[in-house]
């Protein structure tokens, strides 16, 4: 495509539509004709971008006709109708919902991890390809450059959720109930079924027969996918904690071969997407807040599995921070599309 894609945005009054007009605008992506797209309840409310004023109109099956680029971000059932619509009248679809994610001719894509999935689909040609589970993201951004030197052979991951990730109600309903806590009153529980403020819970997804909940297990399924290995061994544990925007996540990893702190901290300075806050001497490491409206994940608290000492297993123990709503979900969207404008 020669000249700039006509982009549409689905569901662009939530968290994550908002993030993809920040990120479009930040990184200069380059746009012909811009739509605005959520539901019927948003239609005719004015944004603003880049100093012109647009109308969010209401996603329908005419919305497609003359769109290069859908990026979705407005929930799996509407991603599940409206998705092949729009890959079929010629808009190139990246899908921020788990809809097509473990689809098997569906691309899963992290462009710091396997850029080269997208190959073949051309802007404007139709074609689906859908962004991983956010949690997702953030851990195989600083652990793939660790697996692709020394492998990974197993990796136990625990997650500290924000939100943010809950998308725009979940965000509000944390504030109101901070407030109302403060001040006395019963918290109101409208998104989650229990207090959320001053509080943390199991992750809201539905638990499966096997005890993990969903949120866990694509953590697994996709971690296979996108490495293209069924073989790595992952078990997750995933928590919300009263954390406006931005995931935190516990990442332990036993290795095929050896390395050790300081060459991990030496691999991923050079990792594209990562950056280092690991500073013992003023127990200074990642945190939410600093990693929230940033682009890369951080990483800290690096250092040798000393349960593995002696043993002859090489383990290593990582804490890492990444804004879930931007590289987690609009960010990691915007680079695919990158991939196919250049
Ligand atoms: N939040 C995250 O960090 C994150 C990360 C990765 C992936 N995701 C995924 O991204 C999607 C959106 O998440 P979010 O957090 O942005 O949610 P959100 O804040 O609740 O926003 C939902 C968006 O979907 C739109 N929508 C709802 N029903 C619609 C309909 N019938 N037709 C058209 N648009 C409709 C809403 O429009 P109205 O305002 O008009 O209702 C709104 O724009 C979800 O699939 C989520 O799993 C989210």
């Amino acid at each position: 495509m020669s000249s700039a894609p006509n982009v549409a945005i689905v569901g662009v009054t939530g968290a994550v539509g908002q993030e993809f007009l920040r990120v479009l605008d930040q990184r200069n992506f380059p746009i012909g004709n811009l739509k605005l797209l959520a539901s019927k309840r948003s239609a005719g409310k004015t944004i603003d971008f880049k100093g012109k004023t647009y109308t969010v109109e209401e996603l329908t099956e005419d919305s497609f006709g003359d769109v290069d680029l859908a990026l979705f971000s407005a929930g799996g059932s509407i991603s599940k109708k409206f998705g092949p619509i729009a890959s079929e009248a010629g808009a190139t679809v990246v899908d921020n919902s788990s809809a097509f994610r473990m689809v098997p001719e569906i691309p899963l894509v992290v462009p710091e991890v396997n850029p080269e999935a997208v190959k073949g689909i051309e802007l404007g040609k139709g074609g689906i390809i859908a962004n991983p589970n956010c949690s997702t993201i953030i851990m195989l951004v600083p652990v793939t450059p660790i697996h692709r030197a020394v492998g990974v052979k197993r990796m136990v991951v625990s997650t500290y959720q924000a939100a943010s990730g809950a998308g725009a109600a979940a965000m509000a309903e944390l504030e109101q109930q901070t407030r109302e806590v403060l001040e006395g009153k019963e918290p109101t529980c409208d998104i989650f079924p229990r207090q959320y403020a001053f509080n943390i819970f199991s992750h809201n997804a539905p638990i499966t027969e096997t005890g993990y909940n969903e949120e866990e297990m694509k953590m697994v399924k996709e971690t296979h996918k996108i490495w293209g290995k069924n073989d790595i061994q992952i078990a997750a544990t995933c928590v919300r904690v009263p954390v406006m925007r931005a995931h935190a996540e516990s990442i332990n990893l036993e290795l095929e071969n050896p390395i050790d702190e300081k060459e991990v901290k030496e691999l991923l300075s050079k990792a594209p997407g990562v950056s280092i806050i690991d500073d013992r001497a003023g127990n200074n490491f990642p945190t939410p807040l600093e990693a929230s409206n940033k682009d890369d994940i951080f990483v800290g608290r690096i250092r040798n599995d000393i349960s593995r000492k002696g043993t002859g297993v090489c383990g290593i123990e990582l804490f890492v921070c990444g804004d879930q709503v931007r590289k987690g979900a609009a960010l990691n969207a915007v680079q695919i599309a990158e991939l196919l404008v250049k």
